[in-house]
């Protein structure tokens, strides 16, 4: 379709995209509030953790993966990871899609929503995330918060061997709980004041419960599907235009870059319903 010279592309899905089963703890939320809608994940299981790689790789790996779901039709993506909206949103919609065949789709992040979420939550204005070492290292949070909350002290703790427990299907085992209550107490320890935690990384919330078990009571941990969701839902109300172009039949199709059949036991456990995913390549 054309439009001025523009090349609108047809309605389509919306895009998600992380680096392997994070994403779907915001998917489910998503098509919790959206049931209406078409979705396509894309899980880059295959290069899983972005959290300890570089800006540079970072980037281009999400790059990919976003002209992956464009290329599939979607008008919009949300990056459901916090390592690429940390490190390569702002590239992607400043300099990417202006320059793309078609500069009028969209793309997402998780970390604004979440750090606007964050003000009604906590009451001491002491907040502290847990994120993987890239999202904590590029302080996008604390500068985040701060920006939108003025006064409020924001405490990072980088748990580098979260993502790879989930990753490798060790998400219940014991080794996953020496490593939640070790960087738990860590965070609570460095700062007392601190009622409110993120999980800052979309993998998180399949650890939750022993997350939510190392926390002391009165501390508010905050997943951020619902918050996503959330955010989405009064985004496509303030900008019909898009609204308009997600084609709406209530699927949901899965794309990986690793195999998938290893994909679909994980997801099916970590989602609670099967899922068969396809194999993606970048
Ligand atoms: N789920 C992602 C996040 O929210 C990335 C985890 C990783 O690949 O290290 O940060």
């Amino acid at each position: 379709m054309s439009n001025n010279g523009l090349q609108i592309s047809p309605a389509g899905p919306v895009g998600i995209f992380d680096s392997g089963f994070g994403g779907l703890t915001v998917l489910k939320e998503i098509r919790h509030r959206l049931p209406d809608l078409d979705y396509l994940y894309l899980g880059d299981n295959a290069r899983a953790p972005y959290g300890t790689r570089s800006f540079d790789l970072v980037y281009r790996f999400t790059l990919e993966g976003v002209n992956y779901l464009f290329d599939r039709g979607c008008p919009l993506v949300i990056l459901a990871c916090n390592t690429a909206s940390a490190k390569a949103l702002r590239t992607i919609q400043q300099n990417d899609l202006p320059r793309s065949a078609d500069p009028t789709r969209r793309v997402l992040g998780v970390i604004r929503p979440t750090a606007e979420f964050v003000g009604q939550a906590s009451k001491t204005g002491h907040v502290g995330i847990f994120a993987t070492p890239g999202t904590i290292a590029s302080q996008s949070y604390d500068i985040e918060i701060s920006n939108l909350h003025p006064g409020f002290i924001t405490r990072g703790k980088a748990c580098p061997m979260w993502v790879p427990l989930i990753e490798n299907g060790e998400a219940s085992g014991p080794g996953a709980d020496y490593f939640v209550n070790r960087d738990v107490n860590a965070l609570i320890d460095s700062d007392p004041l601190i009622d409110t935690v993120i999980l800052g990384c979309t993998h998180y919330p399949i650890l939750a419960e022993k997350i939510r078990r190392a926390l002391p009571d009165h501390i508010t941990m905050l997943s951020q599907g619902a918050i996503v969701a959330a955010s989405l839902a009064d985004y496509l109300r303030r900008h019909p235009e898009m609204d308009c172009r997600l084609s709406r039949g209530g699927t949901a199709r899965f794309f990986t870059t690793e195999d998938p059949t290893r994909f679909d036991t994980l997801a099916t456990i970590f989602t609670g319903h099967p899922v068969t995913a396809e194999r993606a390549v970048l």
